[in-house]
């Protein structure tokens, strides 16, 4: 695909960044339908940052303190970014601070974000702990448009894994983030070509590992 095919993605970040340089190393591939056009950080100190200067990606922080309490100033200076950067896409991975409804109406329809259950199951924080709690033999990841409601817009793929009876939180975690790596490149893809069926759930599934036994 020639650059001028490419859809520009703005790619916004808080901490490590790894979905984000998921993100970047597909769109490395020659037939991929995005390019990673900025990286956004509201943190200063978002490892991610060094990561995607790395690999030669501008990526600039953009401190959300240095606003205080104004989110929509501070959402006005990441738009301004967005903007001279030539952004279409705008895909959270990791983002940390909440959005206003002014950001979500401007990117509506083509923001996305990578949430680390399997929606609508344990939105919010602290996924794996829930899961764990909750029993589910099922866990995973899910890619979904964003919108005002928090991890509540319509899901565009999700992936899988199994709890295994040894599973702690840290390899909980580690099984549904090595799928999110697989999960967002292959959803971005999915619906930049059209392939995904909205606002119908799970048009997109992948279930990477054989499944467990089931108990007696
Ligand atoms: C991921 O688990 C993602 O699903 C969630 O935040 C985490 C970000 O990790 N939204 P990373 O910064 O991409 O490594």
């Amino acid at each position: 695909m020639t650059e001028a095919g490419r859809r520009r993605v703005g790619v916004l970040i808080s901490g490590r960044g790894s979905n984000m340089m998921a993100l970047l190393s597909a769109a490395r591939a020659p037939d991929y339908p995005a390019a990673i056009a900025v990286v956004l950080a509201n943190r200063e100190d978002a490892a991610g940052l060094a990561l995607a200067r790395a690999e030669g990606v501008p990526a600039i922080a953009v401190p959300g303190r240095a606003f205080g309490p104004d989110r929509r100033a501070h959402e006005g200076a990441l738009a301004a970014e967005l903007d001279r950067h030539g952004v279409e896409i705008v895909c959270l991975a990791g983002y940390l601070r909440l959005l206003t409804p002014w950001f979500v109406g401007r990117y509506g329809g083509r923001m996305l974000n990578i949430h680390p259950s399997l929606l609508p199951a344990f939105p919010g924080l602290e996924t794996h702990a829930r899961a764990l709690a909750a029993g589910v033999r099922l866990h995973g990841c899910s890619v979904h448009l964003v919108t005002e409601g928090m991890d509540e817009g319509p899901i565009l793929a999700q992936g899988a894994v199994p709890v295994l009876p040894d599973d702690d939180e840290a390899r909980l975690a580690a099984r549904v983030l090595a799928l999110e790596h697989r999960l967002y490149p292959a959803a971005l893809r999915a619906f930049l070509g059209g392939e995904v069926f909205l606002p119908a759930a799970g048009a997109m599934f992948c279930n990477p590992l054989p499944q467990p036994p089931l108990a007696p």
